[in-house]
């Protein structure tokens, strides 16, 4: 299996604003994510970045097959009328989930054509979104037995920071727009508990840069 997280972010490490904007890449950029769409099994968001940004997680700006998408979400509280949902008997579409999820709501949503995979999680000593969230490590070991093989992370920071933290990860890339968005309670690329000590850190490595546009960085590293 191989998993990559690709993220856009301001300078100062936001991937949307205060009030929840998240439009930073540019148009050239926006084409290489959807090239990688094309490129992967299955693409895995959080379900706040689809309460947030009501994606529909497709390839649009080049031409190439739809990915699964996989939406991480313990409760079930992805919207039936969200745009997921409502192309979920087209495109394949898994929603993980725990059994805080009502018996009800797994209904609808596979009455809608998704597949519903339960993925409690309740280990011991990890971080609150790990604990009461859903199995990652057991979700990525499903995946793999059912193809989805090539995994494309977007987001957003909770659950890329419970994929580092879990090592679940190959490789990150990064965008980084010239742009300052500032505000203490914006989303950055990597939430969650995080580290005491910058020791503690994981340690990536830079395998290619690229220059888009004039000021406008991709970042290409992989996780040692
Ligand atoms: N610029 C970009 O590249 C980019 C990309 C994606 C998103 N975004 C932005 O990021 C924001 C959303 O990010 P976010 O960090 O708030 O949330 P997120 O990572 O999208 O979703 C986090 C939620 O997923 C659920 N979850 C279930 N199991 C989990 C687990 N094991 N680990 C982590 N999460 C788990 C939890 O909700 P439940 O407890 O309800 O299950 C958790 O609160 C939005 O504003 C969006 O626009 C930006």
């Amino acid at each position: 299996m191989k998993v990559t997280i690709n993220g856009a972010m301001t300078v100062d490490g936001k991937i949307a604003t205060t009030s929840g904007d998240s439009k930073i890449s540019s148009k050239e950029d926006l084409l290489r994510v959807h090239k990688l769409r094309a490129s992967v099994d299955a693409i895995v968001v959080g379900i706040s970045t689809i309460l947030a940004d009501d994606p529909r997680l497709t390839v649009r700006l080049v031409k190439g097959k739809n990915p699964a998408r996989v939406i991480v979400d313990s409760k079930g509280r992805i919207p039936i009328d969200s745009q997921i949902m409502r192309t979920a008997s087209k495109i394949r579409t898994i929603v993980a989930v725990t059994d805080q999820t009502p018996e009800e709501k797994i209904y609808k949503l596979e009455e809608a054509g998704a597949q519903v995979l339960v993925m409690s999680e309740g280990k011991k000593g990890q971080s609150a979104a790990v604990s009461h969230g859903v199995n990652l490590k057991n979700l990525f070991r499903r995946l793999e037995k059912m193809g989805l093989r090539r995994i494309l992370v977007e987001g957003g920071g909770e659950l890329n920071w419970s994929l580092l933290r879990l090592g679940l990860v190959d490789d990150l890339t990064v965008t980084i727009s010239p742009k300052i968005a500032g505000g203490r309670l914006a989303t950055t690329l990597v939430e969650g508990d995080g580290f005491d000590k910058i020791s503690q850190g994981i340690r990536l490595v830079l395998w290619r840069l690229e220059q888009k546009n004039t000021d406008e960085l991709v970042l290409h590293y992989k996780l040692s």
